[in-house]
């Protein structure tokens, strides 16, 4: 018994010796002199990430991929021949001159490569697997990040890892995006890719070929403005920069701990996960589109979906179904037209619109330092423009996004989203008036009514300026800023109107009299 304990012991020992002596070998970099052959695997020096050959679910064919090492479900995360696979065991993976990883099989031809117009700076070259899951061609003793000849971030299968930018880069002419796989025995590129469009204010879409079927809404800052989760957390941190030779989007982990990442599946929904340790499974911890109100555009032009609505489907204020009889029976795509035209050149208005996912941004103007009131005047004076919203929330909000032309795929929310102002007629934004506002501001105007006309009299120079009683009721109980007089501001005395207003400083009787109706 104790001689066969004993062996059993001496065998066990010796196999943990086999099974570790290729993990004791592996290597993160490849070079000229040393090709990889099936079975052969590079590991990142954390020991994160795997790069071999691998055959997925019950499919006949290898492909090279990277993916978790350390993880008991197998998850790539990357494909490198996923258009061409091997038919069978005789693949080799090597790095030749000049930097050009190249995938040969059996009859020695290339059945995927590296090929990048840097390749030819390289003389020395290797390819390494970085512990962040990137797989980058480089001179041997090049290191920055700066100088990759060529890295597989930059060419995504259907995972966006942490760190990875996904977007646009005019001087590298980089356009990276992901593409689901066709299914879960096959990575070939699949029916639905997302990436970010280069059309008015850059956003990121979820497409199948080249129809829209999620816009996750442009970026506000903090989040994207049709994104109800991805607000402050503890597992990542997301950016997305736009600048005038490049638009991505990239997250990082806050606790290294956490194996996360987002997924784009078969099926076109993209899923950010967590691995749960204890069930041994990937958690869904996000997914888009989540909702009938995320099918891109489905409540038509000037339509807008709130999922909590049955129907969710509904008209902008001042708005009407454009074919009722398709409305009604719950075919949106016509969506709304307005129910009074505009009317640029006597003046429109607009009504404000909140908790909403912005709209389509790809007929869009924007412009970083301007603010709400100059946006609101640069929107008035042309006469295509139809809405116009901050461009960032923060700090009280900043920058200036103008649209042009129908506005498409608005949503509601009721705690996420942000403010959209609306063109209208100006007819349309005095039918909002309430009876008791009415005859509150009324008063409030026979009050001040000889005010009011002194401040007429004194800024107007042709009889046209002065607005009748109607119009300034219209003005006064406008949601939007009033547009600015022309002439210098005008100040009353403060005492007129301190039971009422709060404002330390009145410039204009615009304020004084915005301030009256909201005192009420
Ligand atoms: C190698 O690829 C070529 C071209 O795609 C193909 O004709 C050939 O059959 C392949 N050989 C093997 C062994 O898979
Ligand atoms: C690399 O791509 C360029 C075009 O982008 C092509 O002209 C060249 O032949 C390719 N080189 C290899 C080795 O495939
Ligand atoms: C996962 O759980 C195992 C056993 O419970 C533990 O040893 C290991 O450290 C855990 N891994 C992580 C990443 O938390
Ligand atoms: C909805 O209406 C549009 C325009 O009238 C039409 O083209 C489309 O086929 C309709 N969709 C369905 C699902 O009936
Ligand atoms: C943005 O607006 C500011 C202030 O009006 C202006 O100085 C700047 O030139 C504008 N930038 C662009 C790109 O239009
Ligand atoms: C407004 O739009 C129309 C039609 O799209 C176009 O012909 C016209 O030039 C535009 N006007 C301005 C001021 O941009």
């Amino acid at each position: 018994m104790g001689r066969r304990r004993a062996s059993i012991a001496l065998w066990t020992s010796l196999m943990l010796i086999i099974l570790t002596i290729p993990d004791g070998n592996a290597s993160d970099t490849m070079d000229m002199a040393l090709p990889s052959r099936d079975g052969d695997t590079l590991l990142s020096s954390g020991g994160k990430f795997e790069l071999g050959f691998f055959t997925p679910g019950s499919s006949n064919h290898r492909y090279v991929g990277i993916w978790y090492k350390k993880i008991s479900l197998l998850t790539v995360v990357w494909v490198a021949n996923r258009e061409i696979p091997l038919v069978d065991s005789s693949g080799v993976l090597k790095i030749t001159d000049p930097g050009i990883l190249v995938l040969i099989n059996g009859s020695g031809h290339v059945i995927w490569s590296t090929n990048s117009s840097r390749s030819t700076w390289v003389k020395n070259p290797v390819a390494q697997l970085l512990d962040s899951g990137n797989l980058v061609v480089r001179e041997n003793n090049d290191e920055n990040p700066d100088n990759f000849v060529w890295q597989s971030f930059d060419h995504p299968s259907d995972i966006r890892l942490p760190g990875m930018k996904l977007g646009w880069d005019l001087v590298t002419d980089i356009d990276s995006h992901v593409t689901s796989w066709e299914s879960s025995d096959d990575p070939s590129p699949g029916r639905y890719n997302s990436g970010i469009d280069r059309h008015g204010y850059p956003q990121m879409f979820l497409m199948t070929g080249s129809v829209v079927q999620y816009r996750f809404g442009p970026w506000n800052g903090l989040t994207f403005s049709g994104s109800m989760g991805m607000t402050i957390n503890h597992i990542f941190r997301t950016w997305f920069v736009v600048n005038q030779n490049q638009a991505y989007y990239t997250y990082e982990l806050l606790n290294s701990l956490v194996i996360c990442h987002v997924v784009l599946n078969p099926y076109g929904q993209l899923q950010r996960v967590t691995w749960n340790n204890l069930t041994q499974e990937w958690d869904i911890y996000l997914a888009a589109p989540a909702d009938s109100c995320d099918t891109y555009a489905v409540c038509g032009a000037f339509g807008s979906c709130n999922i909590v609505n049955s129907p969710a489907c509904g008209c902008l204020k001042g708005f009407t179904p454009k074919s009722p009889k398709d409305w009604d029976s719950g075919n949106w795509s016509d969506g709304c037209v307005r129910l009074t035209q505009l009317d640029c050149k006597s003046g429109d208005g607009f009504i404000k619109h909140s908790n909403v996912k912005l709209p389509d941004t790809r007929r869009s103007w924007y412009n970083t330092s301007m603010n709400l009131k100059e946006c609101e005047k640069l929107c008035l004076q042309d006469c295509n423009c139809t809405a116009y919203s901050n461009l960032d929330v923060r700090g009280g909000g900043s920058g200036c996004l103008l649209w042009f032309g129908d506005l498409i795929d608005i949503r509601e929310f009721t705690d996420f989203g942000q403010d959209l102002y609306v063109r209208m007629a100006s007819s349309e934004l005095g039918k909002k008036l309430s009876r008791v506002i009415v005859s509150t501001v009324l008063t409030a105007v026979v009050i001040l009514s000889i005010t009011i006309t002194l401040y007429f009299k004194k800024r107007r120079k042709k009889e046209e300026d002065r607005p009748s009683m109607s119009a300034v009721v219209v003005m006064l109980s406008s949601d939007s800023e009033l547009p600015q007089p022309k002439q210098p501001g005008f100040f009353i005395p403060r005492n007129l109107w301190q039971a009422d207003s709060v404002s330390s400083k009145v410039e204009s009787i615009n304020e004084m009299t915005t301030t009256l109706v909201v005192g009420r």
